[in-house]
């Protein structure tokens, strides 16, 4: 039976989860509103008039082009109730609820939901006056992490200080931008390292998929601001059977219950970005939606036929679901637009933190190996003759795969090496572990792979 669906989504880990689909399933077309339209997979079909700011762009769409489900996988569209409107008119989907997405686009939110259910996170107070948020930040005795809703000029709305004079300032840098609407979460910062926890929800239970860790800093040596992350390695490299234990005893479980108790309707990824503290495991933030670019390294490793663990997801029998993944490392870097002339003071200064010109030519793409690395396409457009060109911040992923993390690294940028436009760049240090590991060995990898990492009882 061939079967169709629709994944909405644009980013690189909208084409990880198209991929997955067709890798998995050989019947499958995947419809991608509005994808790609520089991508030429014959079974991934971008349609670029389904807008992610829009569902009725989709129900138009799906109204001449029935498909079994439709998967939606941006946060921008769940943040605005996309999956709600394709429900209300009759579609199958996966993806949470607007009520449900909240979770990630409401800091507090997230934050109370934590508390409220047992799941242990950094202490934390909100506040809509920026003079008392200021005065705290004195007087609690602990470095503060300063966080508003949605993005903010500096990245992805969290400020992490180490003085109180710095989250003096971040709080008056928010007061400035937001004005009346004032409002911000002053939590405790946390220190270790970070761990991308996934699970595929179907509203009664979850599935475990492989962890990551995220690359969130801007620049080399994990200085510069916060971003939406310049690379991840998959499996996290701390991983073994105890903590993925550890991962489902103290956050997904009462995750879980949590939705359960408040009634969330909630079925697709739920992404736990945690910290492993000298205490234990502590949740940082709870997102909506895979981790970008995480997916580009999790994804690929999985070989359980995807449709047909969504067709579980939809029967609410994800529980009884085994998830079967190969046992290598990836390695994904993401190929940023930067400036066209560093040495021009007025050149566009490139992403994250400042403008950048899009439209830029990238060539090499048909000399990468897909025996050594696979590319993801994020914003990439394609020019007046058909050639791809660049189209926003994040523009390729580059993943390599090998059977340990030095030949994964080596991998992906001997086939980075390959691809060029004007201004790319890239942290030339992704997948270099500054902080020593509490536990990975070549044995806790292995056990990490097929299927160990997602089928623990
Ligand atoms: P968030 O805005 O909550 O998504 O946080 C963005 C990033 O800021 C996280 O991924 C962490 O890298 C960092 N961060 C957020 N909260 C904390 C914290 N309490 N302690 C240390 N780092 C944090
Ligand atoms: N990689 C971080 C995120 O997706 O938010």
């Amino acid at each position: 039976m061939n079967r169709r669906v629709l994944v909405v989504d644009g980013t690189g880990r909208g084409h990880a989860i198209c991929d997955l689909f067709v890798r998995t399933d050989p019947t499958v077309t995947v419809y991608y509103g509005p994808g790609c339209a520089a991508s030429d997979e014959p079974r991934i079909v971008s349609v670029p008039q389904i807008r992610l700011d829009d569902p009725a762009t989709a129900l138009d769409f799906l109204a001449v082009n029935p498909v079994e489900f439709v998967f939606v996988s941006n946060i921008d569209a769940l943040s605005i109730g996309y999956a709600d409107d394709l429900r209300a008119h009759g579609h199958q989907v996966i993806g949470p609820s607007r009520a449900a997405a909240k979770l990630e686009t409401s800091k507090e939110q997230g934050k109370v939901f934590c508390v409220e259910h047992g799941l242990p996170t950094a202490r934390y107070a909100a506040f809509n006056d920026p003079e008392a948020a200021r005065k705290y930040v004195h007087e609690v005795p602990y470095s503060c992490v300063v966080k508003t809703d949605g993005l903010t000029p500096d990245g992805d709305g969290a400020i992490v200080c180490t003085t109180p004079a710095e989250a003096e300032r971040a709080v008056s840098r928010f007061a400035d931008a937001q004005g009346d609407d004032f409002h911000v979460v002053v939590e405790e910062r946390l220190y270790g390292r970070e761990i991308s926890v996934f699970a595929l929800l179907d509203g009664e239970d979850y599935l475990m998929f492989p962890t990551a860790l995220d690359f969130k800093r801007t620049l080399e040596g994990d200085a510069g601001g916060n971003c939406d992350g310049m690379g991840s390695l998959a499996p996290h490299p701390d991983i073994s059977p105890a903590l993925v234990e550890e991962v489902r005893r103290v956050l997904l479980d009462p995750l879980m219950a949590g939705l359960r108790a408040e009634q969330l309707d909630y079925n697709g990824f739920v992404y736990v970005g945690a910290m492993l503290t000298a205490d234990g495991l502590r949740v940082i933030e709870i997102n909506a939606r895979f981790g970008d670019s995480e997916a580009e390294a999790v994804l690929p490793a999985v070989r359980s036929d995807f449709t047909r663990l969504c067709d579980a997801v939809l029967a609410r029998n994800i529980g009884q679901q085994q998830l079967l993944t190969d046992d290598l490392v990836r390695c994904t870097v993401a190929l940023t637009q930067g400036s066209l002339d560093p040495l021009d003071p007025d050149a566009a200064p490139g992403w994250p933190f400042g403008r950048f010109e899009t439209g830029q030519p990238i060539s090499g793409l048909a000399e990468v190996d897909p025996a050594l690395a696979r590319v993801f396409y994020a914003n990439v457009a394609q020019d007046a003759q058909g050639r791809p060109v660049s189209n926003g911040g994040r523009v390729l992923h580059v993943v390599g795969a090998g059977a340990t993390l030095d030949e994964a690294r080596a991998r992906s940028y001997s086939q980075i090496a390959k691809v060029s436009f004007p201004g790319m760049r890239y942290r030339a240090d992704i997948g270099v572990l500054r902080q020593p590991l509490t536990g990975w060995t070549p044995q806790a990898l292995a056990e990490a792979g097929t299927p160990a990492v997602a089928t623990l009882p």
